[in-house]
């Protein structure tokens, strides 16, 4: 479409010539007529829908909407409108993307957005495709603005500056701009690069050039805040709690009478799935846990203590630690480690379910960045495949059963909230994400009892020290790794001819990129100290100072 023609147009209001431009739209785009909304009764949950032009931080803007306790979820540009419909929509977000909007074959927004008259709320691209729709022109900008630019608000009414200074620091990252603005609209803030930094209209549509869902603009929760429940009317009401209270009544329904199984892998996504089953059906519920043999010291026992004695659920304990030691016997490829165990725990999980004889159901962990990375364009993305990650959350379809997945839709720390809302014990809900393959991977080279129980004496000082430091909670992960390099040292008047034991402690936010943790001298001291008097066989202790990228968090 030539950038200037109007045919893009689509309608906020009954004025006739808007409402041609809207079929127009509507044919170009091949849409089918729109049903007639339907929205759901008050007191039902309510949702604020983003929809995703493919930004790297939509995902962000989803998770900063639930931090102010709305329930939102993300979904393609192309969702139809029933599905949304469904969701008792209160506002919709449009999130930034790579495209430019002039461009033919660039994602709009669909027309129920707009003939919807709920509030909608466009961050950069999300903007530029509102402005674009709504009849005003968008054209490349001079220079793109990139990083920290200071917005000043020139309006006094608008409920989206609620509670703001008249400037405030925000964070752009755009090439276009809009040149011409849609009818009904004006430009409500400004910054030095951009003389429309945010536009709006009567009927509640409002467009930020800047990204207010990253910590570079540190007002963003407010702007949310004032989105969600002053423009929206949103009531805040997505609380642990009630997600609690929804999803026992979802699995009843959705269960009756039937059987359901789980595996428990000592985390928190499987120990928050359990636990809402259990509530929901009980005795119906049968949970796994396997022990493979690389789990760290008393990670068995404690976790039977937790499921069996104080949650009194129904647990078949696996013993199947020499069956896979066995298997790993001699291999030192760190994938070929990681594809046996995943294996091997497919085998060990049919076999034990098979003898329950009719099972209608398996309850997973899958959350909801599982959900959308599986859903969205990153899969198709060529991209080089690190490691194959295998957690217990990632059973094989082929199971004969239905799934239940009940935290499918939760980020990890709604889970934790959740975890602590039904009673779980602290240590379980902030446990540090623990590796499938478990201790596996952090054994370098040759898997066999010496050099596990090795390791697991060190990971055991690590943890407790850093326990001690109360540092557990803010790292992302802190373990010890048993490399395979062996080095001459000292102790008393001895030459000693010992293990290498590493250290790594790391600060991430998703696991996808993570800086080393710049941990206190003292306690790195006291670390070492402890491993090599504690640990036999043990004589040097080293720290990696390494990030990801370049290095991944665990050692293979
Ligand atoms: P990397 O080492 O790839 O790890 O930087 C990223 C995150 O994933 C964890 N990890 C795994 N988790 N199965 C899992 O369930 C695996 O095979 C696996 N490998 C790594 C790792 O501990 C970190 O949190």
């Amino acid at each position: 479409m030539e950038n200037g023609s109007q045919s893009h147009r689509v309608s906020t209001s009954d004025d006739v010539e808007v409402s041609t431009y809207l079929e127009i739209a509507k044919e170009l785009h091949g849409e089918q007529p729109m049903v007639e909304p339907k929205l759901l009764p008050p007191g039902e949950r309510e949702t604020v829908v983003v929809i995703d032009f493919g930004s790297q931080y939509s995902l962000l803007i989803a998770r900063r909407i639930r931090e102010c306790h709305v329930y939102c979820e993300l979904v393609s540009y192309d969702t139809p409108w029933e599905k949304i419909a469904s969701l008792n929509p209160k506002g919709f977000v449009l999130s930034g993307g790579p495209a430019s909007v002039y461009q033919s074959g660039a994602p709009v927004a669909p027309t129920y957005i707009y003939e919807s008259h709920l509030p909608v709320m466009g961050i950069c691209y999300g903007m530029q495709v509102i402005a674009y729709q709504l009849g005003g022109q968008v054209a490349p900008a001079e220079k793109h603005e990139y990083g920290h630019a200071i917005l000043h608000i020139s309006v006094e009414d608008c409920p989206l500056f609620a509670g703001l200074p008249t400037s405030l620091p925000v964070w752009m990252s755009h090439g276009d701009q809009i040149i011409e603005m849609p009818p009904g609209f004006r430009a409500l803030a400004y910054t030095e690069n951009s003389p429309v930094a945010v536009i709006g209209n009567d009927d509640s549509i409002l467009g930020l050039q800047f990204h207010p869902e990253v910590a570079h603009t540190p007002q963003g929760k407010q702007i949310f805040e004032n989105f969600l429940y002053q423009v929206c009317g949103c009531q805040a009401n997505w609380t642990p709690s009630r997600f609690v209270a929804e999803s026992i009544d979802k699995v009843k329904q959705q269960v009756g009478k039937g059987k359901v199984i789980c595996a428990l892998s000592g985390g928190v996504d499987s120990a928050v799935t359990a636990t809402l089953v259990h509530r929901a059906i009980g005795d119906n519920l049968t949970c796994f846990f396997v022990n493979n043999g690389l789990l760290r010291r008393e990670e068995p026992e404690r976790v039977l203590n937790t499921f069996q004695r104080n949650l009194k659920m129904n647990i078949v304990y696996v013993d199947a630690s020499e069956r896979f030691l066995g298997r790993l016997r001699g291999v030192t490829d760190p994938e070929k480690k990681r594809r046996l165990v995943g294996k091997e725990f497919i085998k060990v999980f049919e076999e034990a379910a098979a003898k329950l004889g009719k099972v209608d159901f398996l309850a997973q962990g899958t959350l909801y960045p599982d959900v959308i990375e599986s859903s969205s364009a990153a899969e198709t993305k060529a991209s080089a495949k690190i490691k194959s990650h295998h957690n217990v959350g990632g059973l094989p379809t082929k199971m004969k059963f239905s799934l239940i997945e009940p935290v499918r839709y939760l980020f990890k720390d709604e889970v934790r909230e959740v975890g602590l809302a039904l009673g779980l014990p602290e240590d379980m809900v902030w446990r540090q994400p623990f590796p499938g393959p478990g201790l596996s991977i952090r054994i370098i080279g040759d898997v066999n009892k010496e050099r596990l129980e090795i390791l697991r004496a060190a990971d055991w000082i690590v943890m407790n020290e850093i326990k001690k430091a109360k540092l557990y909670r803010q790292l992302w992960q802190s373990f010890a790794v048993l490399t395979d390099v062996r080095s001459v040292g000292v102790m008393g008047d001895y030459r000693t001819y010992g293990y290498l034991i590493a250290i790594r402690a790391i600060n991430s936010n998703d696991a996808m990129t993570a800086d080393w943790a710049r941990l206190p001298y003292e306690l790195l001291d006291r670390i070492s100290d402890r491993i090599v008097n504690e640990v036999p066989n043990v004589n040097r202790v080293v720290y990696d100072i390494t990030s990801k990228p370049p290095a991944t968090i665990e050692w293979e």
